[in-house]
């Protein structure tokens, strides 16, 4: 059963290729190749043991996605393809509404056209605003609070919206949202990772910078939050976990015909601390990471993690990779590829 990956090259996307294939699904990748690079697509190949049809060009192009349609016949789509920084979506807010908004648009627009109506859509919990309490249940109010978060929540909305009006006139769509709280981690081979340009903004990359002597410490954002440590907590999933989620997710779908509109969160449930990361990281690389106090970064909260029981539920899955088998993963991909694929 061929599945569409739309930004298949990306940090989630590739690892998400290779849990397809381990399940016995054949992965095609489309991707523009705009935060990623063609090298990931050998990468793939030599883990999977096979190559991985690839599809380049942008998921707003109409008549790409059109021939792509034409070309494979897929059971599902999985969209993941977009830009993701909460700073450059603040900077840069039409890119947002135009990459994710615009290009999820005219992806279901070419389902529709070439009649597939499975799609799992990259949610973020990033949706629940800051007002969320931990464990965030998926029935939390939403909110979300820059361009980026706004654009997931819209796209969450329509697809929403697809659903519903699709739902009186049949065949319906069969549509997710899959919540991520903090993926981290890579393929235990060493060869895919996550691979930032310049300065990484979210921790576990940073940490990583810091432990190769890339950057001189790391600032750690605040330590008078109300937590264990007074450091900030999140629940940091292992991207190979997230990416045996989405698996689960889109067996869920291929179940049954009928129509409907899911959401999932996907999280271990279980929250660290900035300095409980570092703790693990410098466990599992045996290299010192220098931490420096610093004020609290605008918009964090002091607690993000997951309520996981309706993905179990449903879905019959659950994330088992702890902490340390995260950053000792990190750390052969890092160590082996300190330019990521460059
Ligand atoms: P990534 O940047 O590594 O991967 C995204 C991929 O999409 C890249 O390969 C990029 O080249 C491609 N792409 C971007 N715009 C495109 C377009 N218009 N047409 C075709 N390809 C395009 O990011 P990631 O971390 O793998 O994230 C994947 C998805 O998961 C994103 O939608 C992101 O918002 C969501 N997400 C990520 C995180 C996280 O912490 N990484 C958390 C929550 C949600
Ligand atoms: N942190 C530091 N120092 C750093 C970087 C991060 O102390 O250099 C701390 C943060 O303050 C936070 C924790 O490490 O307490 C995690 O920060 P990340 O930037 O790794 O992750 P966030 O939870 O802040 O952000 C993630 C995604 C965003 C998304 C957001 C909300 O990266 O895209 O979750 O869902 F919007």
């Amino acid at each position: 059963m061929k599945i569409l990956v739309t930004g298949g090259a990306g940090y989630i996307g590739s690892h998400l290729c290779v849990a397809l294939a381990e399940a016995g699904f054949q992965p095609v990748v489309l991707d523009d190749f705009s935060n990623s690079r063609p090298a990931v697509i050998d990468r793939l190949a030599a883990i999977i043991g096979a190559p991985t049809p690839v599809a380049i060009g942008d998921i707003s192009d109409a008549a790409f996605l059109d021939r792509v349609f034409a070309e494979h016949e897929f059971a599902a789509v999985m969209h993941l393809a977009g830009v993701k920084s909460v700073a450059e979506s603040c900077r840069l807010p039409l890119l947002y509404y135009q990459n994710n908004i615009g290009g999820t648009l005219s992806l279901c627009a070419a389902m529709q056209r070439a009649g597939i109506r499975r799609l799992l859509f990259s949610s973020s919990a990033t949706v629940y605003g800051a007002a969320a309490r931990s464990p965030v249940r998926e029935d939390a109010p939403l909110s979300a609070a820059n361009p980026y978060g706004r654009s997931k929540l819209m796209i969450e909305r329509l697809l929403a919206d697809l659903v519903a009006a699709e739902a009186a006139h049949l065949p319906v769509w069969r549509v997710a949202a899959l919540r991520y709280f903090n993926p981290v981690g890579a393929h235990p081979s060493g060869l895919l990772g996550e691979d930032p340009l310049g300065t990484p903004n979210n921790l576990v990359p940073y940490i990583a910078d810091v432990a190769l002597g890339r950057r001189p410490h790391l600032n750690v954002y605040g330590n008078t939050y109300a937590t264990r440590d007074g450091t900030g907590i999140r629940d940091y999933i292992h991207v190979m976990d997230l990416a045996e989620g989405h698996v689960a997710a889109l067996r869920y779908l291929l179940r049954a015909n009928d129509g409907g509109y899911f959401v999932w969160n996907l999280g271990t449930g279980r929250g660290s601390t900035v300095l409980e990361v570092v703790a693990a990281f410098v466990r599992s690389s045996g290299r010192s990471v220098p931490c420096v106090m610093a004020p609290m970064r605008p918009g964090d909260v002091a607690e993000s993690c997951a309520h996981v029981g309706r993905a179990q539920a449903e879905l019959g899955w659950r994330a088992r990779r702890d902490l340390d088998e995260m950053m000792a993963d990190v750390w052969r991909w890092r160590s082996a590829n300190a330019d990521g694929m460059r």
